[in-house]
Protein backbone atom coordinates (compact mmCIF):
# COMPACT_ATOMS: atom_id res chain seq x y z
CA UNK A 1 0.00 0.00 0.00
CA UNK A 2 1.11 3.50 -1.12
CA UNK A 3 0.77 6.55 1.11
CA UNK A 4 1.60 9.95 -0.09
CA UNK A 5 1.97 13.13 1.71
CA UNK A 6 -1.46 14.65 2.67
CA UNK A 7 -2.24 18.09 0.66
CA UNK A 8 -5.09 20.21 2.75
CA UNK A 9 -4.19 23.48 4.16
CA UNK A 10 -7.65 24.15 5.55
CA UNK A 11 -7.78 21.39 8.03
CA UNK A 12 -8.36 22.28 11.94
CA UNK A 13 -6.49 19.77 13.88
CA UNK A 14 -7.31 18.59 17.37
CA UNK A 15 -6.54 20.26 20.38
CA UNK A 16 -8.06 21.14 23.48
CA UNK A 17 -10.86 23.18 21.89
CA UNK A 18 -13.38 21.92 19.89
CA UNK A 19 -12.01 20.33 16.63
CA UNK A 20 -13.52 21.37 13.40
CA UNK A 21 -14.39 18.11 11.79
CA UNK A 22 -12.32 17.43 8.47
CA UNK A 23 -14.11 15.99 5.52
CA UNK A 24 -11.46 14.75 2.87
CA UNK A 25 -11.81 14.94 -0.61
CA UNK A 26 -10.86 12.53 -3.07
CA UNK A 27 -8.08 14.48 -4.37
CA UNK A 28 -6.89 14.71 -0.71
CA UNK A 29 -3.28 12.36 -0.70
CA UNK A 30 -2.01 10.70 2.87
CA UNK A 31 0.81 9.03 4.86
CA UNK A 32 1.06 6.89 7.42
CA UNK A 33 2.43 8.61 10.64
CA UNK A 34 5.99 7.34 12.09
CA UNK A 35 5.71 4.18 14.18
CA UNK A 36 6.27 5.96 17.77
CA UNK A 37 3.70 8.25 16.39
CA UNK A 38 0.80 5.51 16.15
CA UNK A 39 1.25 3.82 19.66
CA UNK A 40 -1.81 5.89 21.38
CA UNK A 41 -4.09 4.79 17.82
CA UNK A 42 -4.95 1.58 16.43
CA UNK A 43 -4.88 1.83 12.73
CA UNK A 44 -7.57 0.43 10.63
CA UNK A 45 -8.36 -0.32 7.58
CA UNK A 46 -11.42 1.69 6.48
CA UNK A 47 -12.81 -1.27 4.35
CA UNK A 48 -13.76 -2.82 7.71
CA UNK A 49 -16.15 0.61 8.45
CA UNK A 50 -19.81 0.31 6.91
CA UNK A 51 -21.81 2.78 5.45
CA UNK A 52 -24.62 4.40 7.68
CA UNK A 53 -23.78 2.69 10.86
CA UNK A 54 -22.98 4.28 13.72
CA UNK A 55 -19.57 4.22 15.39
CA UNK A 56 -19.33 4.37 19.40
CA UNK A 57 -15.55 5.70 18.90
CA UNK A 58 -14.00 8.65 16.83
CA UNK A 59 -11.89 8.53 14.15
CA UNK A 60 -8.96 10.17 13.03
CA UNK A 61 -6.69 10.95 9.69
CA UNK A 62 -2.84 11.49 9.72
CA UNK A 63 -2.04 15.36 8.83
CA UNK A 64 2.01 15.06 8.32
CA UNK A 65 2.35 18.80 7.56
CA UNK A 66 1.17 19.53 11.24
CA UNK A 67 2.58 16.03 11.85
CA UNK A 68 -0.65 15.49 14.06
CA UNK A 69 -4.00 13.25 14.02
CA UNK A 70 -7.16 15.34 12.91
CA UNK A 71 -10.51 14.12 13.80
CA UNK A 72 -12.96 12.70 10.59
CA UNK A 73 -15.61 11.44 12.81
CA UNK A 74 -16.64 12.16 16.27
CA UNK A 75 -18.16 9.52 18.67
CA UNK A 76 -21.76 8.07 17.82
CA UNK A 77 -21.98 9.45 14.34
CA UNK A 78 -22.11 7.42 10.92
CA UNK A 79 -20.28 7.36 7.83
CA UNK A 80 -21.47 7.68 4.55
CA UNK A 81 -21.05 5.81 1.34
CA UNK A 82 -20.02 8.59 -0.34
CA UNK A 83 -17.12 9.33 2.44
CA UNK A 84 -16.08 5.22 2.48
CA UNK A 85 -15.54 5.60 -1.41
CA UNK A 86 -13.49 9.09 -0.82
CA UNK A 87 -11.37 6.64 1.88
CA UNK A 88 -10.99 4.40 -0.46
CA UNK A 89 -10.03 5.42 -3.78
CA UNK A 90 -6.65 4.63 -5.27
CA UNK A 91 -5.29 2.66 -2.47
CA UNK A 92 -7.03 2.39 0.86
CA UNK A 93 -6.21 5.25 3.00
CA UNK A 94 -5.93 4.23 7.22
CA UNK A 95 -8.10 5.90 9.45
CA UNK A 96 -7.24 5.73 12.81
CA UNK A 97 -9.09 4.79 16.59
CA UNK A 98 -7.61 6.11 19.62
CA UNK A 99 -6.50 2.85 21.69
CA UNK A 100 -8.39 4.29 24.66
CA UNK A 101 -11.31 3.30 22.34
CA UNK A 102 -10.49 -0.17 21.90
CA UNK A 103 -13.29 -1.82 23.70
CA UNK A 104 -15.88 0.25 21.37
CA UNK A 105 -14.27 -0.52 18.23
CA UNK A 106 -13.96 -4.47 19.07
CA UNK A 107 -17.30 -4.64 19.68
CA UNK A 108 -18.32 -2.92 16.68
CA UNK A 109 -16.11 -4.88 14.36
CA UNK A 110 -17.25 -8.27 15.87
CA UNK A 111 -20.99 -7.33 15.25
CA UNK A 112 -19.47 -6.50 11.41
CA UNK A 113 -18.60 -9.76 11.20
CA UNK A 114 -22.05 -11.21 10.66
CA UNK A 115 -23.13 -8.50 8.10
CA UNK A 116 -19.76 -9.44 6.30
CA UNK A 117 -20.77 -12.77 6.20
CA UNK A 118 -24.39 -11.99 5.24
CA UNK A 119 -23.57 -9.73 2.22
CA UNK A 120 -24.81 -11.28 -0.83
CA UNK A 121 -22.62 -9.16 -3.23
CA UNK A 122 -19.34 -10.35 -1.85
CA UNK A 123 -17.47 -13.42 -3.20
CA UNK A 124 -16.45 -15.92 -0.48
CA UNK A 125 -13.32 -15.91 -1.30
CA UNK A 126 -12.97 -11.84 -0.36
CA UNK A 127 -15.37 -12.38 2.45
CA UNK A 128 -12.98 -15.03 4.22
CA UNK A 129 -10.39 -13.05 3.50
CA UNK A 130 -11.88 -10.00 5.16
CA UNK A 131 -13.97 -11.94 8.15
CA UNK A 132 -10.54 -13.73 9.08
CA UNK A 133 -8.55 -10.22 9.32
CA UNK A 134 -11.08 -8.50 11.45
CA UNK A 135 -11.88 -11.37 13.83
CA UNK A 136 -8.00 -11.83 14.36
CA UNK A 137 -7.46 -8.50 14.83
CA UNK A 138 -11.03 -8.29 17.78
CA UNK A 139 -9.47 -11.85 19.03
CA UNK A 140 -6.05 -10.32 19.82
CA UNK A 141 -7.10 -7.53 21.21
CA UNK A 142 -9.48 -9.16 23.45
CA UNK A 143 -6.37 -11.33 24.31
CA UNK A 144 -4.00 -8.72 24.83
CA UNK A 145 -6.15 -6.12 26.34
CA UNK A 146 -8.96 -7.81 28.17
CA UNK A 147 -11.85 -5.36 29.07
CA UNK A 148 -14.11 -6.73 31.83
CA UNK A 149 -15.75 -9.76 31.56
CA UNK A 150 -18.76 -9.41 30.81
CA UNK A 151 -17.38 -6.78 27.33
CA UNK A 152 -14.83 -9.90 26.78
CA UNK A 153 -17.59 -12.52 26.70
CA UNK A 154 -20.56 -10.04 24.54
CA UNK A 155 -17.17 -9.45 21.96
CA UNK A 156 -16.24 -12.78 22.01
CA UNK A 157 -19.73 -14.64 21.37
CA UNK A 158 -20.36 -12.01 18.52
CA UNK A 159 -16.91 -13.60 16.89
CA UNK A 160 -17.68 -17.08 17.65
CA UNK A 161 -21.34 -16.98 16.21
CA UNK A 162 -20.10 -15.11 13.01
CA UNK A 163 -17.90 -18.22 12.51
CA UNK A 164 -20.41 -20.64 13.30
CA UNK A 165 -22.80 -19.09 10.67
CA UNK A 166 -19.77 -18.02 8.08
CA UNK A 167 -18.98 -22.00 8.01
CA UNK A 168 -22.89 -23.34 8.25
CA UNK A 169 -23.71 -21.09 4.93
CA UNK A 170 -20.50 -21.10 2.75
CA UNK A 171 -19.31 -24.51 2.55
CA UNK A 172 -15.97 -23.06 0.81
CA UNK A 173 -14.99 -21.04 3.96
CA UNK A 174 -13.62 -23.73 5.99
CA UNK A 175 -10.61 -24.32 3.36
CA UNK A 176 -9.64 -20.87 3.34
CA UNK A 177 -9.64 -20.19 6.88
CA UNK A 178 -7.50 -22.99 7.07
CA UNK A 179 -4.86 -21.32 4.38
CA UNK A 180 -5.29 -18.23 6.19
CA UNK A 181 -4.22 -20.21 9.54
CA UNK A 182 -1.67 -18.76 11.40
CA UNK A 183 1.24 -20.53 12.69
CA UNK A 184 2.47 -18.88 15.41
CA UNK A 185 1.17 -19.18 18.89
CA UNK A 186 -1.03 -17.02 20.42
CA UNK A 187 -4.13 -17.70 22.33
CA UNK A 188 -5.87 -15.65 20.20
CA UNK A 189 -4.81 -17.13 17.32
CA UNK A 190 -4.90 -21.04 18.35
CA UNK A 191 -8.27 -20.45 19.82
CA UNK A 192 -9.34 -19.05 16.30
CA UNK A 193 -7.60 -21.75 14.65
CA UNK A 194 -9.07 -24.66 17.05
CA UNK A 195 -12.67 -22.88 17.07
CA UNK A 196 -12.50 -23.11 12.79
CA UNK A 197 -11.12 -26.26 12.66
CA UNK A 198 -13.30 -28.03 15.58
CA UNK A 199 -16.35 -26.77 13.53
CA UNK A 200 -15.72 -28.15 10.71
CA UNK A 201 -14.97 -31.41 12.05
CA UNK A 202 -18.01 -31.07 14.21
CA UNK A 203 -20.08 -30.48 10.74
CA UNK A 204 -18.27 -33.94 9.46
CA UNK A 205 -19.11 -35.86 12.33
CA UNK A 206 -22.94 -34.78 13.03
CA UNK A 207 -24.03 -34.64 9.87
CA UNK A 208 -27.47 -33.44 10.79
CA UNK A 209 -26.30 -30.88 13.61
CA UNK A 210 -28.51 -28.11 14.19
CA UNK A 211 -26.93 -24.11 13.85
CA UNK A 212 -27.88 -24.11 17.50
CA UNK A 213 -25.54 -27.10 17.82
CA UNK A 214 -22.85 -25.32 16.49
CA UNK A 215 -23.24 -22.26 17.63
CA UNK A 216 -22.57 -23.53 21.30
CA UNK A 217 -19.77 -25.81 20.18
CA UNK A 218 -18.22 -22.60 18.49
CA UNK A 219 -18.56 -20.38 21.15
CA UNK A 220 -17.12 -23.33 23.80
CA UNK A 221 -14.05 -23.77 21.68
CA UNK A 222 -13.19 -20.23 20.80
CA UNK A 223 -13.35 -19.46 24.29
CA UNK A 224 -11.92 -22.97 25.61
CA UNK A 225 -8.39 -21.30 27.11
CA UNK A 226 -10.54 -18.15 28.41
CA UNK A 227 -9.55 -19.32 31.94
CA UNK A 228 -6.31 -18.22 30.92
CA UNK A 229 -7.10 -14.50 31.40
CA UNK A 230 -6.88 -15.66 35.49
CA UNK A 231 -3.77 -17.55 35.07
CA UNK A 232 -0.81 -14.57 36.26
CA UNK A 233 1.05 -14.02 32.74
CA UNK A 234 4.76 -14.61 34.16
CA UNK A 235 3.45 -18.29 34.15
CA UNK A 236 1.52 -18.19 30.98
CA UNK A 237 4.45 -16.46 29.59
CA UNK A 238 7.15 -18.54 31.23
CA UNK A 239 9.62 -19.86 29.02
CA UNK A 240 11.81 -22.04 30.88
CA UNK A 241 9.83 -25.00 32.83
CA UNK A 242 7.27 -24.81 34.96
CA UNK A 243 7.58 -25.91 38.37
CA UNK A 244 4.73 -28.93 39.83
CA UNK A 245 3.41 -26.01 41.94
CA UNK A 246 3.08 -23.69 39.00
CA UNK A 247 1.69 -27.05 36.64
CA UNK A 248 -1.43 -26.92 39.00
CA UNK A 249 -2.08 -23.33 38.74
CA UNK A 250 -1.59 -23.48 34.85
CA UNK A 251 -4.14 -26.59 35.34
CA UNK A 252 -7.00 -24.49 37.07
CA UNK A 253 -7.55 -22.51 33.74
CA UNK A 254 -9.86 -25.25 32.59
CA UNK A 255 -12.20 -24.85 35.88
CA UNK A 256 -11.84 -21.11 35.84
CA UNK A 257 -12.82 -20.99 32.37
CA UNK A 258 -15.75 -22.87 32.97
CA UNK A 259 -16.75 -20.27 36.13
CA UNK A 260 -16.32 -17.61 33.76
CA UNK A 261 -19.24 -19.28 31.60
CA UNK A 262 -21.42 -20.37 34.45
CA UNK A 263 -21.70 -16.70 35.03
CA UNK A 264 -23.30 -15.92 31.87
CA UNK A 265 -26.53 -17.23 31.41
CA UNK A 266 -26.49 -17.24 27.65
CA UNK A 267 -24.16 -20.00 27.56
CA UNK A 268 -25.63 -23.59 27.40
CA UNK A 269 -23.85 -26.45 29.55
CA UNK A 270 -22.66 -27.36 25.90
CA UNK A 271 -20.55 -24.51 25.42
CA UNK A 272 -19.34 -24.42 29.18
CA UNK A 273 -17.92 -28.15 29.28
CA UNK A 274 -15.48 -27.80 26.58
CA UNK A 275 -13.78 -25.42 28.84
CA UNK A 276 -13.91 -27.87 31.12
CA UNK A 277 -13.30 -31.13 29.89
CA UNK A 278 -10.78 -30.04 26.54
CA UNK A 279 -7.65 -31.19 28.78
CA UNK A 280 -9.59 -34.86 29.64
CA UNK A 281 -8.14 -38.05 28.21
CA UNK A 282 -10.61 -40.81 27.43
CA UNK A 283 -8.18 -43.15 29.22
CA UNK A 284 -8.98 -40.64 32.02
CA UNK A 285 -5.67 -39.56 32.74
CA UNK A 286 -6.62 -36.31 31.74
CA UNK A 287 -7.94 -33.22 34.22
CA UNK A 288 -9.73 -31.47 35.84
CA UNK A 289 -11.98 -34.43 36.70
CA UNK A 290 -10.51 -37.60 35.23
CA UNK A 291 -13.61 -39.06 33.37
CA UNK A 292 -13.07 -40.89 30.16
CA UNK A 293 -14.39 -41.93 27.20
CA UNK A 294 -18.08 -41.64 26.66
CA UNK A 295 -18.38 -39.68 29.95
CA UNK A 296 -17.21 -37.14 28.12
CA UNK A 297 -19.17 -34.54 26.10
CA UNK A 298 -18.14 -35.44 21.65
CA UNK A 299 -17.50 -31.69 21.55
CA UNK A 300 -14.78 -31.64 24.39
CA UNK A 301 -13.43 -34.94 22.59
CA UNK A 302 -13.40 -32.83 19.43
CA UNK A 303 -11.85 -29.59 20.75
CA UNK A 304 -9.56 -32.00 22.88
CA UNK A 305 -8.08 -33.60 19.37
CA UNK A 306 -7.93 -30.33 17.43
CA UNK A 307 -6.64 -28.20 20.71
CA UNK A 308 -3.22 -30.87 20.46
CA UNK A 309 -3.56 -30.76 16.79
CA UNK A 310 -2.96 -27.34 16.65
CA UNK A 311 -0.02 -26.69 19.94
CA UNK A 312 2.26 -29.78 17.93
CA UNK A 313 1.66 -27.62 14.43
CA UNK A 314 2.48 -24.17 15.88
CA UNK A 315 5.41 -22.38 16.48
CA UNK A 316 6.43 -21.23 19.91
CA UNK A 317 9.65 -19.11 20.86
CA UNK A 318 11.16 -22.34 22.00
CA UNK A 319 10.36 -24.77 19.26
CA UNK A 320 9.28 -24.74 15.36
CA UNK A 321 5.90 -26.15 14.74
CA UNK A 322 5.66 -29.72 13.37
CA UNK A 323 4.28 -30.65 9.94
CA UNK A 324 1.11 -32.13 10.11
CA UNK A 325 2.13 -35.56 9.42
CA UNK A 326 4.45 -35.83 12.54
CA UNK A 327 1.89 -34.31 14.50
CA UNK A 328 -0.76 -36.79 13.62
CA UNK A 329 2.00 -39.75 13.63
CA UNK A 330 2.30 -38.50 17.68
CA UNK A 331 -1.32 -38.28 18.02
CA UNK A 332 -1.87 -41.61 16.41
CA UNK A 333 0.90 -43.26 18.35
CA UNK A 334 2.28 -41.64 21.28
CA UNK A 335 -1.23 -39.97 22.65
CA UNK A 336 -3.17 -43.25 21.26
CA UNK A 337 -4.61 -43.67 24.77
CA UNK A 338 -5.35 -40.00 25.89
CA UNK A 339 -7.34 -39.25 22.35
CA UNK A 340 -10.89 -40.10 21.39
CA UNK A 341 -9.16 -42.62 18.00
CA UNK A 342 -13.05 -42.28 16.03
CA UNK A 343 -12.69 -38.56 16.07
CA UNK A 344 -8.97 -38.47 15.12
CA UNK A 345 -10.10 -40.71 12.07
CA UNK A 346 -11.99 -38.57 10.95
CA UNK A 347 -10.03 -35.66 11.78
CA UNK A 348 -7.28 -37.18 9.72
CA UNK A 349 -10.06 -37.69 7.07
CA UNK A 350 -10.92 -34.35 7.14
CA UNK A 351 -7.79 -32.96 6.86
CA UNK A 352 -7.47 -34.86 3.44
CA UNK A 353 -10.78 -33.53 2.31
CA UNK A 354 -9.26 -30.23 2.48
CA UNK A 355 -5.91 -31.03 0.74
CA UNK A 356 -3.74 -29.83 3.90
CA UNK A 357 -1.82 -33.80 4.84
CA UNK A 358 1.31 -33.36 3.33
CA UNK A 359 4.10 -34.98 4.42
CA UNK A 360 6.33 -31.91 4.87
CA UNK A 361 4.43 -28.34 4.74
CA UNK A 362 6.06 -26.47 1.89
CA UNK A 363 9.09 -23.90 2.94
FE1 LIG B 1 -6.23 -25.31 27.54
FE1 LIG C 1 -5.97 -24.74 23.94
Amino acid sequence: MIFLALRCDSLTVTGNTRPTLYKPSSTDEFVLPQDGDILEYITLDPAFLLADKVCGFPIYLYHPGRDRFVLFKSDGTKISQDTLEILSKGGRRPVFVPRANSYELNHYLSENLTKIVEDPNVQVEEKTQKFHTMAQMVMKSLFESPPDMDSFLVTSKNVSDSIAMLLTTEPQAILLLNNLRSYDYYTYSHSMNVCVLSVGLFQEIQKKCTPDHVRDLSRGVLLHDIGKCDIPTELTNKRGPLSEAEWEIMRSHTTKGFQRLMDDSEMTDDTRYVALYHHEAVDGSGYPTGKKNDQLPLTSRICKVVDVYDALTSKRSYKDGMTPFEALQIMTKEMKSKLDQDILKEFVLFLQKMGKLRVRRAG
